[in-house]
């Protein structure tokens, strides 16, 4: 114990974890330009070394800090030896930007080994986001990181905080990501099974915790020599000093729930949008999730407390992320008193749908069209194509095409995907209860296309997946817009709910979650000109079909950038006249 506490404090003092507030002097929006380089590196992000991919030699990539109405350039050079990339950056709209959304076969080519690609964007609204690569399943590789947008110069957040930190939570797997590819989309099929660690701020440990005696688990005492890359980065606080927590998720397939001993939580934002403020003992966070919290230092402050990262909704089988809250001058050595705060029930989904229920929007947000124009049914089923086991929606399973939507659609390319569009609904006899009586589907590349700046209703409908008596969450994310989270429900959702949808404050967000054999409804304007991806964030169910596009507006796109366009059949479009 006492070997533990001297190295953990020989740790601790090269720590800088305290992010200043932006306080640069600037007279109205800015260009900000990157030089980015994509690299496969090695790496121990829990202990154990693995391949990543990195940015600029870090892992997680490096932080963006720009302010609302900036600019930002990012010139991105991808230098991963054989493979494409692509980079999202969740959450920002791109309005006006639909080529550089990020996402291979729909916005944009996968950039070439070797070869650059200029993504340029304005980031239009303050809040707290994140990025990562969108081209088979390179987030789950490491290709993420944080970006966060300051309100605009002279213009104040509705709370106030003394300092904030930021906390990318994510998830890892010791096998590799081109291995879970394969194994997911092997026949027999190979689940991926759950990550070993939990990462924050792409640090975990592997074999030992950081509680292990606290806790009485069978688990080793961390022992770090120093300036180990896995060695948890601390928050360190003043006392009765107010902090903000800037938390996305960029897992892979953990549902989070995240909470720091003996500290409420004060929920001010999530995905971008403020939220009329509420508190709670801890908050659960899903995939392609983010959410502001205050906390007040307001503990004894000679004790120091723990910050824990638990699994939600799937039996876990990986140990809760852990790093310290240290009250200065408190030496960060000193361990908690009581072991860290325990997660509600894996599969208590009445808590997780509660809380959901709390997230309302902060009074003067924009308020939804009172109806839609349209309303698209999403029925979420587990499925077989040829004997492969597959997601899909309204029993299509998404395979993306050569092209990319944005370039074939503009161009009226029609070979380039199939153009008969899915459809709007799903037998209304299909029973979500049970496992399906057909489970066969087919591959499909079809595009939902919505009427230039029409009211759109997006009826997320779960089911029982393959096996009887499991059904699973799924974050649904939605490209180019935020959307109006209108209601929750138990069941089959029928016209009658609507009548319970909330036009008075729904809280605006750009992921939602379906909970096991419920629904979710969602409204937005399709008034941002592009091809977007709508998906389930799991990237192992985006891999195995569960997501559709959609597509508004896109004959108003005055140019793409042809580096957006150089395969597939634009690819050739723009050799045939010559290169314009
Ligand atoms: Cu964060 Cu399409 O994803
Ligand atoms: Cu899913």
């Amino acid at each position: 114990m006492r070997d533990f506490c001297m190295d953990f404090s020989a740790v601790v003092s090269c720590f800088l974890i305290l992010v200043p507030i932006l306080t640069v002097p600037t007279s109205g929006a800015k260009s900000r330009h990157f030089r980015w380089e994509v690299e496969y590196m090695h790496r121990s992000p829990d202990g154990l070394e693995g391949v990543v991919i990195g940015i600029n030699g870090q892992f997680p990539g490096p932080t963006m800090r720009a302010r609302a109405g900036d600019t930002i350039h990012v010139e991105l050079t991808n230098k991963l030896p054989t493979e494409g990339v692509v980079i999202h950056w969740h959450g920002i709209r791109q309005l006006g930007t639909p080529w550089a959304d990020g996402t291979a076969s729909i916005s944009q080519c996968a950039i070439n080994p070797g070869e650059k690609f200029l993504y340029r964007f304005k980031v239009d609204k303050a809040g707290t986001y994140f990025y990562h690569g969108h081209y088979g399943m390179q987030r789950s590789a490491g290709l993420y990181g944080s970006l966060i947008v300051d309100v605009r110069e002279g213009d104040k957040e509705p709370f106030e905080y003394d300092g904030e930190f930021n906390v990318l939570l994510s998830d890892w797997w010791h096998k590799g990501s081109h291995e879970q590819e394969l194994d997911l989309s092997s026949n027999p099929f190979r689940w991926i099974g759950e990550p070993q660690t939990l990462l924050i701020n792409g640090r975990g440990q592997y074999n030992c915790s950081l509680a292990a005696e606290l806790s009485h688990s069978q688990m080793s005492q961390c022992k770090f020599r120093g300036n180990e890359p896995y060695a948890p980065r601390l928050l360190r606080v003043q006392p009765r000093k107010t902090y903000r927590l800037r938390i996305a998720s960029s897992t892979a397939l953990a549902s989070l729930n995240f909470a720091i001993g003996n500290h409420k939580l004060r929920v001010v934002e999530a995905d971008g949008n403020y939220v009329h403020p509420f508190t709670v003992d801890n908050i659960d966070i899903y995939s392609g999730e983010s959410y502001s919290v205050l906390f007040t230092a307001d503990q004894e402050p000679s004790n120091n407390y723990w910050i824990s990262v638990s699994v939600r909704g799937r039996e876990p089988k990986t140990p809760p992320g852990l790093t310290i809250l240290n009250y200065q001058p408190t030496p960060a050595s000193k361990l908690p008193i009581s072991p860290p705060p325990v997660a509600p029930a894996w599969n208590d989904f009445k808590y997780s749908l509660a809380l959901s229920k709390r997230v309302f929007a902060l009074k003067g947000t924009a308020k939804p069209p009172a109806r839609p124009d349209r309303r698209i049914l999403l029925l979420n089923t587990q499925n077989f194509v040829d004997g492969y086991t597959k997601w899909a929606i309204n029993n299509v399973s998404l395979v993306l095409p050569a092209t990319p939507y944005l370039g074939s659609i503009r161009y009226g390319l029609t070979k380039a995907f199939d153009q008969t569009p899915p459809p709007d609904d799903f037998g209304r006899e299909y029973e979500i209860m049970k496992p399906a009586g057909n489970p066969n589907s087919t591959y499909g590349n079809g595009v939902y296309t919505l009427s230039f700046n029409t009211t759109v209703d997006v009826i997320l409908q779960n089911a029982n997946a393959l096996k009887a008596n499991v059904s699973e969450i799924h974050p649904w994310h939605l490209h180019g817009h935020d959307f109006w989270v209108l209601g929750y429900g138990e069941g089959k959702f029928t016209g009658k709910d609507q009548e319970k949808f909330n036009l008075v404050n729904p809280p605006l967000k750009n992921t939602a979650v379906i909970f096991p054999y419920g629904w979710t409804a969602l409204r937005f304007v399709a008034d941002n000109p592009g091809a977007w991806a709508f998906h389930c964030h799991i990237e192992p169910h985006l891999h195995m079909g569960m997501g559709v596009v959609f597509a508004e507006g896109i004959p108003r796109i005055k140019k793409i950038p042809r580096e957006a366009l150089g395969c597939g059949l634009t690819g050739k479009l723009s050799l045939k006249n010559g290169g314009t």
